[in-house]
């Protein structure tokens, strides 16, 4: 005879401990948000102290807001050097970023960089996040740092700024830089649309060549104190505010 499998049995906690444990607040002030009516369980507001929730399977929000504790998710950023590909294997047995990463979790690369760009390249386990991210509407900002062999014209600037005609459609517009003391060669240029090799395009469009091509920020993360290929986790602010930029509940991992 078959069985139906036992559902587990849940692990109650007190709301109290549970906003504590989520870095939402201490127990006390837990305790004085139930009391004021901002925390609901599934929908419905709590006023008992004494209330104990099930973690896996209770929705908490405060002040409408979800809360979510995600120990499980993962969240880096590598300063990805040249000659890398952003692959998970290679047949041609060419460097991919997994090789560099050395991650005990299974994460995945968040969009791809060339190979030859360099720069901030993040990676997460947390399929929702990554997608949301890369999604157009949600307009996350990338900067690039381009370096030209030849100097970028003032009307060249003005055409990456207004968005400019390439193969796939007209860009949309740039922030565009030029960098002091670089003779016109240096440019950097924020966008946030995510299309394939989109920054070298723009300045091949132009008739530039593009002798590097660094990103240097992803929304608010960036590559600074970290050593091309090297690799560190995402704090809790750059994932807090990654997370409202795409329309996420409030983590506190
Ligand atoms: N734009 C490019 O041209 N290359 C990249 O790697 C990223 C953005």
């Amino acid at each position: 005879m078959k069985r139906t499998p036992k559902p587990e049995p849940a692990e109650l906690i007190r709301i109290n401990r549970y906003l504590s444990m989520c870095g939402v607040a201490s127990r006390r002030k837990a305790d004085e948000m139930v009391l004021e009516g901002k925390v609901e369980i599934n929908h419905k507001v709590v006023r008992d102290l004494g209330t104990k929730i099930d973690p896996r399977r209770d929705k908490i929000y405060i002040n409408g807001k979800q809360i979510v504790q995600v120990h499980d998710f993962v969240y880096l950023v590598m300063n990805k050097p040249r000659d890398t590909i952003t692959t998970l294997s290679d047949e041609r047995g060419r460097t991919t970023v997994m090789k560099l990463l050395h991650s005990k979790h299974r994460v995945y690369p968040i969009g791809r960089l060339d190979r030859n760009t360099t720069g901030v390249l993040l990676f997460t386990n947390d399929g929702e996040f990554a997608n949301r991210l890369m999604h157009p509407k949600f307009e996350i900002q990338k900067s690039y740092l381009v370096t030209c062999e030849t100097a970028v014209t003032f009307e060249h600037v003005d055409q990456l700024r207004k968005g400019m005609r390439i193969e796939d459609g007209k860009t949309a517009p740039a922030e565009v830089y030029v960098m002091p003391h670089s003779k016109g060669k240096e440019i950097g240029i924020i966008i946030h649309e995510g299309r394939n090799r989109q920054v070298r395009r723009m300045f091949e469009a132009l008739g530039y060549v593009v002798k590097k091509l660094d990103r240097v920020a992803y929304g608010p993360v960036t590559k600074e104190g970290l050593a091309r290929g090297a690799t560190r986790s995402l704090t809790r602010p750059e994932v807090r505010k990654l997370r409202e930029l795409t329309g996420m509940p409030e983590v506190q991992p």
